[in-house]
């Protein structure tokens, strides 16, 4: 039998594959999210609870997601259906694709506000208006930037326009190309900063915040929180690692890859993490700051550091990059979806979405301006569009998508595809996604009632 191909195409290799899925999944989650709910969150004890996520539910949940993309080389929703009857079981697995295209094109408007941001930081730091701040000043510069919605826009705008520009050259020209060369980049230069970090005095005090575990600073809802946090930071729950699995090479082995890139985005959160905090301790400023944390202490740190402008200047542009290939693929399986079911052509269906995104955003960056007094459950929309997607939306499209591979597939049709080593491995993950992860996020959801 012939082997199935995705019609959008398919990464030249597994190591194309790590790197666009890596693309994805490391991006503002990673480097401007995990330090502010760290921080927010009291330090240690949430760091563990989110360790403890990534290796029992998300790296399982992963391979289940890659594996059933993989299988059906459609995009989400399709894919669901075809495995679903493949195994004789009810289509209206589906609808967990629905709501996953759904959530991805919420979690799209408020990230384009903040690699918005980022932006804004590029220009600043480069034409050096950063040089030399100090922490107050470096809070009142961030004030300063969300009280004017008129930049703000111009931001989100050319960043939805970016990242429109990219899916619209399709999975080997586009997405292909901007991972390739930028996320080495940004390894390259985190572990420079970890080395600044780790020259100044306050490491230690970075270090214990983030690895010291006391247990009583943690709330269920932190609980929830940290199990959201690992789902959106690995792109699980609404279909993009199902999307990227749909063009991924017959041959490559699941098990190891999804390894790969669990590994390498969880490295890039803690060595942003042990970046951040030390910058945080040696200014006296508080770790609870919120979603400012890394605006506020980032250009405090290049101000005081030899070559700070030009290394300021990169960080911010490789964090840009790393906002790019992430905001890449939440647009990705929707734009797939329109091309294989509505018969659209790829481009007039990325900017119809990028349409849709880019006036949402809007009212995301509202809620710092003129929109401050709108709120929804007392959340401002910003708040509000990030709480709903990673800490519902995501863990509760992860839990299905772990009940669909582990209950609806047939098991004979999801070990032939994911290929692991031992039979004895298979087991342990049939085990873990029929019961573990479903389970345990189920519990937290509901202690959070
Ligand atoms: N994982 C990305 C980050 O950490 C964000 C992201 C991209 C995402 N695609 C996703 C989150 C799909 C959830 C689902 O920045």
């Amino acid at each position: 039998m012939q082997e199935k191909k995705s019609i959008h195409g398919s990464w030249a290799s597994r190591w194309v594959f790590i790197l666009a899925a890596t693309g994805s999944a490391v991006g503002l989650g990673n480097i401007w999210k995990f330090p502010y709910i760290t921080g927010e969150n009291g330090g240690g004890a949430f760091v563990l609870v989110y360790l403890l996520c990534i290796a029992l539910v998300g790296i399982p949940i992963m391979i289940a997601e890659v594996f059933v993309g993989r299988r059906a080389r459609q995009s989400p929703i399709n894919a669901l259906v075809d495995l679903a009857e493949e195994s004789g079981k009810s289509t209206k697995w589906s609808l967990i694709g629905v709501m996953g295209l759904l959530a991805g094109v919420l979690i799209f408007s408020f990230y384009s506000v903040v690699a918005g941001w980022v932006l804004q930081y590029i220009v600043s730091t480069a034409n050096g208006s950063l040089n030399g701040v100090t922490s107050e000043q470096a809070g009142e510069i961030f004030s300063g930037l969300l009280a004017d919605p008129g930049t703000l826009l111009l931001w989100h705008t050319i960043f939805t326009i970016m990242v429109v520009g990219v899916v619209i050259g399709g999975v080997n020209a586009g997405l292909e190309r901007a991972t390739r060369i930028m996320m080495p980049a940004l390894f390259v230069l985190l572990f420079v900063m970890l080395g600044y970090g780790m020259s100044t005095d306050s490491f230690g005090a970075g270090w214990s915040f983030m690895f010291d575990f006391d247990f009583s600073k943690l709330s269920w809802d932190a609980v929830l929180v940290a199990v959201g946090h690992s789902f959106f930071t690995l792109s699980l729950g609404m279909g993009t690692i199902m999307a990227y699995g749909s063009y991924m090479p017959k041959r490559a082995s699941i098990g190891s890859t999804v390894l790969a890139i669990g590994f390498l985005d969880t490295l890039v959160a803690l060595v942003a993490g042990l970046v951040i905090f030390p910058i945080i301790f040696a200014n006296g400023m508080d770790p609870a700051a919120g979603p400012g944390l890394m605006f506020i202490s980032l250009p405090v740190a290049f101000g005081q550091m030899a070559g700070g402008q030009f290394f300021g200047t990169l960080f911010f542009v490789l964090i840009g990059v790393a906002a790019w290939t992430s905001a890449i693929s939440l647009l990705e399986p929707t734009v797939a979806y329109l091309v294989e079911r509505v018969g659209m052509k790829r481009s007039t269906a990325t900017i119809a979405l990028g349409v849709v995104v880019w006036a949402i955003g809007i009212l995301c960056l509202g809620s710092f301006n003129f929109m401050s007094d709108v709120t929804l459950f007392g959340k401002n929309v910003f708040d509000f569009l990030d709480y709903i997607t990673a800490n519902i939306m995501l863990p509760l499209g992860g839990i299905f998508i772990a009940l669909f591979a582990g209950w609806a597939v047939k098991k004979k049709h999801a070990s032939d595809e994911i290929n692991l080593k031992s039979e004895g491995l298979f087991n342990l993950w049939l085990f873990v996604v029929k019961f573990i992860a479903p389970v345990a996020v189920g519990v937290v959801f509901i202690l959070n009632l």
